[in-house]
């Protein structure tokens, strides 16, 4: 067994990362047709994303919320930056005169009837994500997991295809249910993704030190929504990762799962545009809420 060296300490997350020419950091250096779709992914005036994430049917189905994406996600297209979706819903549901950026959910495998969700494949061929004008596609990783291993060697095989199409990867950290969601794991995770060859990274917010998990990650980091969750708390969580460093959000069940979800996406959009501050953002939810 190799001697493992122990984890730094000098994480310096005061101190920006410098990205000379672009504005995503660890992106600078990357071909054109790369940065394009990042660029169109990413807001370059603010460097951030609101990524809109309804992808859950690719293992669970119709969740709450997506039963019909034709009535309910559609007409929030306008307001997010991007969409994560999976394939099967861009070609039956998204209108392909949409202009909003896609990025293609590119792993699957296990449904949500098994107990090990680690068990994914790499689920599209990069021809596909290319055909069908991807701004990027994503996949699952499972630090930690049972199938750790292939998961990375799915991630690894799908950045090689890609780097050929000019083609961004999101990493995305998968917590499987015995695992602790501290700094600690996502600071391993995240930098593992970045070093195995992602453009960029979804992760977990987590409420200490998720400000070593970005400045210890060398590209840029989305923050995962997670469960539903009051929208006051998500308003914060969202503004809390951007503040420490996110450059932007990947939500998904915070915003459709609210009662109101577009006046949820115009208030998160302010949070991770404006740097509004969550009180006033709840504030402007609230108003927008109930203007209907
Ligand atoms: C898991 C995923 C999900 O499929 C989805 O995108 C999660 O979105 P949310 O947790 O915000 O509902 O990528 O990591």
């Amino acid at each position: 067994m190799p001697e493992a060296d122990q984890e730094g300490k000098r994480y310096q997350a005061e101190t920006p990362q410098a990205a000379p020419g672009f504005f995503l950091k660890g992106c600078h250096q990357l071909d054109w047709g790369m940065k394009n779709r990042l660029a169109r992914t990413f807001n370059p005036a603010s460097g951030r994303t609101v990524m809109l994430a309804i992808d859950h049917g690719y293992f669970q189905g119709p969740t709450t919320g997506l039963e019909r994406i034709d009535l309910s996600i559609v007409p929030l297209l306008p307001h997010c930056d991007a969409l994560f979706c999976t394939r099967g819903i861009l070609r039956s549901t998204i209108p392909a005169d949409s202009q909003k950026p896609m990025v293609l959910r590119a792993s699957g495998g296990p449904s949500i009837l098994r107990d090990e969700l680690s068990d994914e494949q790499i689920a599209m061929d990069m021809d596909d994500a290319v055909r069908l004008n991807a701004a990027g596609v994503g996949i699952q990783v499972f630090i930690g997991g049972e199938h750790e291993t292939r998961s990375i060697h799915n991630m690894t095989k799908l950045v090689d295809a890609g780097l050929r199409a000019g083609m961004p990867v999101m990493g995305v950290t998968a917590v499987g249910k015995a695992m602790t969601r501290n700094a600690q794991y996502f600071r391993l995770a995240c930098r593992m993704i970045a070093e195995l060859g992602a453009q960029y990274v979804k992760t977990y917010y987590v409420e200490e030190g998720f400000e070593t998990v970005t400045a210890s990650c060398p590209v840029p980091i989305v923050m995962a929504g997670g469960k539903k969750l009051p929208e006051l708390e998500a308003l914060t969580m969202a503004s809390n990762a951007v503040q420490q460093g996110a450059a932007g959000v990947d939500m998904g069940r915070n915003i459709f799962q609210s009662d109101a979800p577009k006046a949820m996406i115009a208030a998160v959009a302010a949070v991770v545009h404006q740097n509004m501050k969550p009180k006033d953002a709840f504030e402007l939810f609230r108003s927008l809420k109930a203007k209907g």
